[in-house]
């Protein structure tokens, strides 16, 4: 019994105080500026759950930089009105939304083969989208929320659209996935033989887990890449604590003391897209330097599970096993 209030408990805890840690570094530390980049023109952008928040100021940047982008989103109506704001702003804006649901490995498949059917090249893929504490449930192929769609789903969709950043990518010019990752993972753990959080469920944890997983993803691809010298990069960001939808399914009394704060203390979504875009779009980060963890416009260092190539090799395996590709 006490045990089971521990491991409830215990992560809660544990998240909220790295939240606090997180939010007093920022509020002494500047946000970081974008620089100008350069133009995409002919450039093709796939941003999963651009339609609001931080990835909806990542997909209006691009466009404004002449990028093709594409938002993969659930919910067509959020994605259909992202897109009319970003026209009203710049006319000649090339957005358009495509049906993806990450809790969904068929929709997943389904995106891609539509998305490939037009022969389009793919320069920069985006994996964004996500969800945090959301109450117990699984995705549609069974897997526990945020492991599902934070980062199994895009797990699927990045092996799945491989070979097409691969041929988009040349020397100078390597295509980029960049996964958009939080200081959570910190406090996340993978445990193997319990990705599905059967046997103990904390959605607090759940958030972490998902969290850090994407980052040995990005991690373990970003050095299979470099080892196999193909024209395409991985690396992961954090975009600070920002004022977005995320923060729905807090506990109610902090979801209604934060909605006050959070104007004033967390970062703009506009702000947390800077360091986004960045690892997307800078020439600085071009060929091996793509790679690495990236937060406040700099890389970061991170835990140390993060490097252990026998878990990062694991995971990736029994992520092939669950998406049906071993
Ligand atoms: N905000 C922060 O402080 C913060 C901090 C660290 C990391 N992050 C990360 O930043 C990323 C963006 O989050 P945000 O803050 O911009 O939150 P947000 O405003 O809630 O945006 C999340 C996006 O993901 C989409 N999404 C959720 N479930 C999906 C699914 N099954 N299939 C496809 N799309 C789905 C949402 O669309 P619908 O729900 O409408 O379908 C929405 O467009 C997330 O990965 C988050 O973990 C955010």
């Amino acid at each position: 019994m006490l045990s089971a209030v521990r491991a409830q408990l215990l992560p809660i805890i544990r998240l909220y105080l790295l939240g606090l840690k997180v939010l007093l570094v920022q509020l002494f530390s500047t946000p970081f500026r974008l620089p100008v980049m350069p133009r995409q023109d002919g450039k093709v952008a796939i941003v999963t759950g651009g339609g609001r928040g931080i990835g909806y100021e990542v997909v209006l940047h691009m466009a404004r930089l002449g990028a093709h982008v594409i938002i993969g989103g659930r919910d067509e109506q959020e994605g259909l009105a992202a897109i009319r704001r970003i026209c009203e702003e710049y006319k000649e804006a090339k957005v358009e939304f495509k049906k993806l649901d990450l809790a969904s490995l068929q929709s997943v498949r389904q995106f891609v083969q539509s998305f490939k059917e037009r022969d389009l090249p793919l320069n920069i893929l985006v994996n964004n989208a996500g969800v945090m504490l959301v109450p117990e449930g699984r995705t549609e192929d069974g897997y526990e929320q945020h492991f599902g769609v934070n980062y199994l789903g895009h797990f699927l969709l990045t092996w799945l659209l491989l070979d097409t950043l691969k041929d988009s990518g040349k020397c100078g010019h390597f295509s980029r996935v960049v996964s958009v990752s939080s200081s959570a993972h910190r406090i996340g753990e993978i445990r193997l033989n319990d990705l599905n959080s059967c046997q103990s469920y904390s959605a607090h944890a759940a958030y972490c887990h998902s969290k850090l997983a994407q980052l040995l993803f990005s991690s373990h691809l970003h050095q299979e890449l470099q080892c196999g010298g193909f024209p395409l990069s991985s690396c992961a960001v954090d975009p600070g604590m920002v004022d977005t939808a995320l923060y729905r399914h807090l506990w109610t009394p902090l979801r209604l003391a934060l909605s006050a704060a959070a104007y004033l203390l967390f970062r703009a979504p506009a702000e947390g897209a800077a360091t986004v875009l960045y690892a997307a779009l800078s020439p600085a980060l071009e060929g091996e330097s793509g790679g690495g963890y990236w937060a406040n416009g700099h890389r970061e260092m991170t835990t140390p599970p993060t490097f252990d190539p026998q878990l990062q090799l694991s995971l990736w395996e029994t992520s092939l096993q669950f998406v049906g590709l071993q």
